[in-house]
């Protein structure tokens, strides 16, 4: 028996389609991606272990960094409800990794569709193959959590808008910059500090991939920008400051600091320890008003500093009109690319990753 087709959700595209006939290969850097794409295919049956167990109990993730953590309603929970926060904190953010890593699969096979050279066409299905695993085994790995949480509506918003976006530029800023910059950022966190050894090799074969898909903006997406009519690079920038715009307010600031979109599965984690969602709320300001903002410890990666906001500004995705835009929204330009640039392209970033942990 099939899947219930009426279950799946359909989106409509304005997206263009594109074949090209010149197999001649112009942009080496981007062939390079590929050749490397192909050597360095896992499989997620053979390569993972999945005999190694996940012991709840322990935290999943490292919860230095959540702001959560500090704020009195939390502190004032049990031994007992914290680990059952802890348990549905850590299946909510793997929840969206799952769905995330979903979004990813199909903005990649649409770039494979629309993207005009041959050569970004062949990297772009190496992409499209890429998800595909991560979508495997963040399913795997959270079915052994036997949790699982909707996406959360912001998540949902910013990747429908991505995959409905009227061109394939608009398309690598929304997922390979935006969403993936707050994924990379905290996938090289997570393998950090988890203490869930699956956990942790699941993710370091995931962010082999990824340097990749982050090297793709650098080499593609900044030439195509440069070559774009001043219009047409204007309605892209102004695409990556509501993507942007999105991923900010739902993570209440590039600090974490503000208030955040509501979010029920957020509300349903709550819910499990028995807290009022408005007291959280009324918690989350009070202690913020007094000072509280999410840590970065040394060594971690903060998404909009070190990745997203530098892969705009770098592929000129970022012009003169957004930045006022970006100052009125409280989001200020970094434009630092060494994080980024070190997390970047398989080769180098396996290395620097290791080194770094
Ligand atoms: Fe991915
Ligand atoms: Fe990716």
């Amino acid at each position: 028996m099939s899947k219930n087709w009426e279950n799946a959700e359909v989106l409509r595209s304005p997206m263009e389609v594109c074949w090209q006939f010149d197999y001649d290969i112009d942009l080496e850097k981007l062939h390079n991606l590929y050749s490397k794409a192909k050597q360095s295919q896992w499989d997620a049956e053979r390569d993972i272990d999945w005999s190694l167990p996940i012991d709840p109990s322990k935290p999943l993730l490292d919860e230095s960094q959540f702001v959560l953590n500090e704020l009195p309603i939390i502190q004032r929970l049990s031994d007992s409800q914290r680990e059952e926060f802890r348990a549905h904190l850590s299946a909510h953010l793997l929840s969206q990794f799952l769905h995330g890593e979903q979004g990813a699969l199909m903005t990649s096979a649409a770039l494979t569709h629309a993207v005009p050279d041959y050569e970004g066409k062949l990297y772009a299905a190496t992409q499209t193959m890429d998800e595909a695993r991560h979508v495997e085994v963040y399913e795997k790995y959270i079915r052994k959590l036997a949790i699982v949480y909707p996406i959360s509506p912001w998540l949902k918003e910013l990747i429908d808008v991505t995959l409905q976006a009227d061109h394939w530029v608009k398309i690598a800023i929304g997922m390979n910059m935006v969403v993936e910059g707050l994924a990379l950022g905290a996938f090289h966190n997570m393998r950090r500090s988890t203490t869930c050894d699956l956990l942790r090799q699941i993710t370091t074969s995931v962010l082999r991939d990824e340097s990749r898909h982050v090297a793709f903006g650098n080499v593609y997406v900044g030439e195509a920008i440069r070559r774009m009519h001043a219009d047409d690079r204007e309605n892209v920038a102004q695409f990556a400051f509501e993507a942007v715009k999105v991923m900010s307010d739902a993570q209440g600031g590039p600090d974490g600091s503000g208030p955040r979109k509501h979010d029920p599965g957020f509300v349903n984690v709550l819910g499990h320890v028995g807290i009022d969602p408005v007291e959280f709320v009324r918690d989350l300001k009070a202690s913020s008003a007094a000072g509280l903002r999410e840590k970065v410890p040394p060594g971690q990666i903060h998404s909009f500093r070190d990745l997203m906001m530098p892969a705009l500004v770098r592929v000129g995705a970022v012009t003169e009109r957004t930045r006022e835009l970006f100052a009125e929204a409280k989001i200020p330009i970094w434009d630092d690319t060494t994080t980024l640039e070190s997390l970047e392209d398989a080769g180098s970033a396996d290395t620097r990753l290791a080194e770094a942990s």
